[in-house]
């Protein structure tokens, strides 16, 4: 073999392994969908027909169960998982917006649009991987609808007041739309939010028949999800991860049980200057001038499944009181039981927003797709760093965060090592060139 030919053939290697392992940084990052079913407690797969479910547990990966952060309520656990972020950092310390100057609350969807209440220093990952040139997309997700340092999500569908919860005609539709993103639009990373099961679960009560009817429901929609996602083609560069807020848990009622009813215990007008109660198992109070003790005094063992704390005591694990719009005291009852303010006004026969230690406030984690392991059951963990692992499945750079990829990124195929690969490549050329000395000589005269 002459030496130009050996040159030509290890060029012509080297061109062929340039161009399946483009070297590090130049990476085809496959596409990321990430979806969250509200309310999606961690084991209603297991009393009910799943199988689209489990047909993608066998083809990808599922978690034991995945713990949510506390308060486990919508919008500040969907920014954690949006963030890698404790919800005393990102600030999103409730569904509800307030003021507690004017006295104002706002609802869960009037926030979707309020900058002013998402936008606390912390970017969620669409900013991030935009600025690191990918195309992303919030479709109903939880603060895809805001701006982050003046910057929107690039396409972003905000729910309407009137948008229907449980239409699977709808469902579908929207898999459609966001396909359609991926495939015609070269989208690389979309959030896919639908409102149930939370509000079956809410309504009726995670123990019911209607409850199992709805998760149904959603196994048949990830059976579409599967089926268009053939259908477009995306099979081997589109990652899925299914997630979910938090858990639920039926509510303890009279006769059966003495309800949690704050008035019974401080008389609101004198001591209280702003509350936000009535509102599942959490609330936070802000006393009136100088009434903060007595407000404290009043409560903290004022009902045996009450836990009541100062701000500045608050338990540490929630990694939730320190931000600044947490008020003066913060309360959480046990699981199953509401903190009513003025009078018992709830109709929820379910609820959440309790102590992410109790299994009922659990949640799901799964996983498909090109980059993800099969038949993989991965160990519980903390929805914090799903963060982490959507960054190295897009190629982003992370933001600071709390979250850690060494929990999650066993669920990953060996992923192809660029690095040591190319070393190994460089390798072998001067092994080459080492033994044959003409071609040496060649480089040498003609390089
Ligand atoms: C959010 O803003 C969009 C665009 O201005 C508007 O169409 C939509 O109705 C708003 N949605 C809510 C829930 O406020
Ligand atoms: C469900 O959604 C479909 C498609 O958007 C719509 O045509 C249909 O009228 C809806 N059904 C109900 C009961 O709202
Ligand atoms: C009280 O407990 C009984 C027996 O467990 C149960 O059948 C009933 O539904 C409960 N009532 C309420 C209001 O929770
Ligand atoms: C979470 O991460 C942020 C940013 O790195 C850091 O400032 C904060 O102290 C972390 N929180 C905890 C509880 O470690
Ligand atoms: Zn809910």
């Amino acid at each position: 073999m002459t030496g130009l030919r050996v040159l030509t053939l290890l060029l012509s290697v080297l061109l062929g392994w340039a161009s399946c392992h483009p070297v590090p940084g130049r990476k085809n990052f496959n596409k990321l969908l990430l979806i969250s079913f509200d309310g999606f407690r961690w084991n209603y797969d297991q009393d009910v027909d799943t199988p689209n479910m489990d047909r993608l547990a066998r083809e990808g990966v599922k978690a034991k169960y995945l713990t949510p952060p506390f308060v486990t309520m919508t919008s500040p656990s969907h920014f954690t998982t949006i963030s890698g972020r404790w919800i005393e950092d990102h600030g999103v310390i409730h569904n509800m917006m307030f003021n507690t100057e004017t006295q104002w609350k706002y609802s869960f969807k009037t926030t979707q649009n309020k900058t002013e209440w998402w936008d606390n220093g912390v970017l969620p990952l669409w900013i991030t991987a935009q600025r690191q040139g990918r195309k992303t997309a919030s479709f109903h997700y939880p603060g895809g609808g805001a701006k982050y340092k003046g910057e929107a999500v690039q396409r972003s569908l905000v729910e309407s007041y009137t948008h229907p919860d449980s239409n699977e005609t709808e469902w579908r539709e929207n898999i459609d739309i966001v396909m359609n993103w991926f495939t015609k639009e070269d989208f690389d990373f979309v959030t896919l939010y639908y409102g149930e099961p939370d509000n079956v679960g809410h309504k009726f009560g995670p123990e019911t028949e209607n409850r199992r009817v709805i998760i149904q429901q959603i196994d048949r929609t990830i059976g579409y999800l599967v089926e268009a996602i053939e259908r477009h083609s995306l099979t081997k560069n589109l990652n899925v991860i299914i997630t979910s807020d938090h858990g639920m848990t039926t509510v303890k009622k009279e006769p059966n049980v003495t309800e949690i009813l704050l008035t019974n215990y401080i008389k609101f007008r004198d001591l209280v200057k702003f509350d936000i109660v009535d509102y599942g198992g959490f609330g936070m109070l802000l006393p009136k001038p100088g009434q903060e003790e007595a407000v404290y005094q009043a409560l903290k063992n004022a009902h045996p499944h009450l836990n009541v704390y100062k701000k500045e005591e608050f338990p540490e694990r929630f990694h939730f009181a320190k931000h600044q719009r947490v008020l003066p005291i913060v309360m959480y009852a046990d699981s199953g039981y509401n903190i009513n303010g003025r009078l018992i006004i709830y109709f929820n026969k379910g609820d959440h927003g309790f102590d992410n230690v109790h299994m009922d406030m659990k949640t799901i984690f799964r996983a498909f797709g090109p980059d993800f392991k099969k038949n993989h059951i991965a160990e519980p963990f903390d929805s914090i760093h799903i963060y982490p692992l959507m960054c190295k499945l897009l190629g982003v750079t992370p933001e600071p965060h709390n979250g850690s990829l060494a929990i999650t990124q066993e669920m990953l195929v060996d992923a192809y090592d660029h690095l040591s690969s190319y070393k190994h490549s460089l390798e072998f050329l001067v092994f080459v060139l080492n033994r044959n000395p003409n071609l040496h000589l060649y480089l040498n005269t003609h390089l």
